[in-house]
């Protein structure tokens, strides 16, 4: 890994690393990833979790656990990217007020600006639902069945500058079957989704990921 990626302090049970994980849907695997924080102790805790939607049905699965969530919606009265630069200052005041030592996201269908990357470069993850580097973008596994391949998959990677081109953490595959829409592939790929994340949140906060 590059030497821009700064990591998280290796943490404890005792004092975990508080997680802020950034949602925009429904969130079944900020729901997966809360079961598992609270099935056992874990080096890791989430303390915050941010929609830029408020419609974002996942938020009810913080709400659910009293965990400290927040709609924070795009400006209607700004455009471009002064539109992102005033989203983005008021989710990083968020994570600054909650004292929040690492961004997830999950199921976050925004791009980041370099600058906010930046300053979580090394602190900052997100799971997509390809092996990437094969099908990056909004549409993973419509374009892995439409190209035809037999199998498919999750991964988790560090966020750079890019979109979808951060240092790979690690993958899971599945198989693509004949029949697949996009709805069955999307679940077949959750399912792992929710076994993997958690445990790569596990390796970063026990200092088992290096550079
Ligand atoms: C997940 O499959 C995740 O990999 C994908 O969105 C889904 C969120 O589901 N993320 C992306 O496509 C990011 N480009 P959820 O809201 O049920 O957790």
């Amino acid at each position: 890994m590059s030497g821009d990626y700064l990591l998280p302090r290796i943490a404890s049970p005792e004092d975990p690393l508080r997680l802020a994980v950034l949602i925009s849907g429904g969130g079944s695997g900020l729901r997966a990833l809360l079961r598992y924080q609270s099935d056992g102790p874990r080096n890791h805790v989430t303390s915050l979790v941010i929609s830029d939607l408020k419609s974002a049905g996942g938020l009810s699965h913080a709400s659910d656990l009293e965990i400290h969530n927040l709609a924070i919606p795009l400006s209607q009265d700004l455009k471009g990217l002064e539109r992102r630069k005033e989203h983005e200052d008021r989710i990083m005041e968020a994570l600054v007020s909650n004292d929040i030592e690492m961004v997830v996201l999950s199921g976050y269908m925004r791009i980041l600006t370099p600058t906010f990357v930046a300053e979580w470069k090394g602190r900052l993850v997100n799971i997509h639902p390809s092996l990437l580097p094969e099908f990056p973008g909004a549409h993973a596994q419509r374009d892995a069945i439409n190209a035809r391949v037999k199998v498919s998959g999750c991964t988790v990677h560090f966020v750079d500058e890019g979109v979808d081109t951060g240092t790979i953490i690690e993958q899971r595959s599945v198989p693509v079957l004949p029949g697949d829409t996009v709805e069955t592939l999307t679940q077949r790929i959750k399912a792992v989704e929710h076994e993997l994340y958690p445990k790569v949140l596990d390796d970063i906060s026990s200092g088992r990921i290096s550079t």
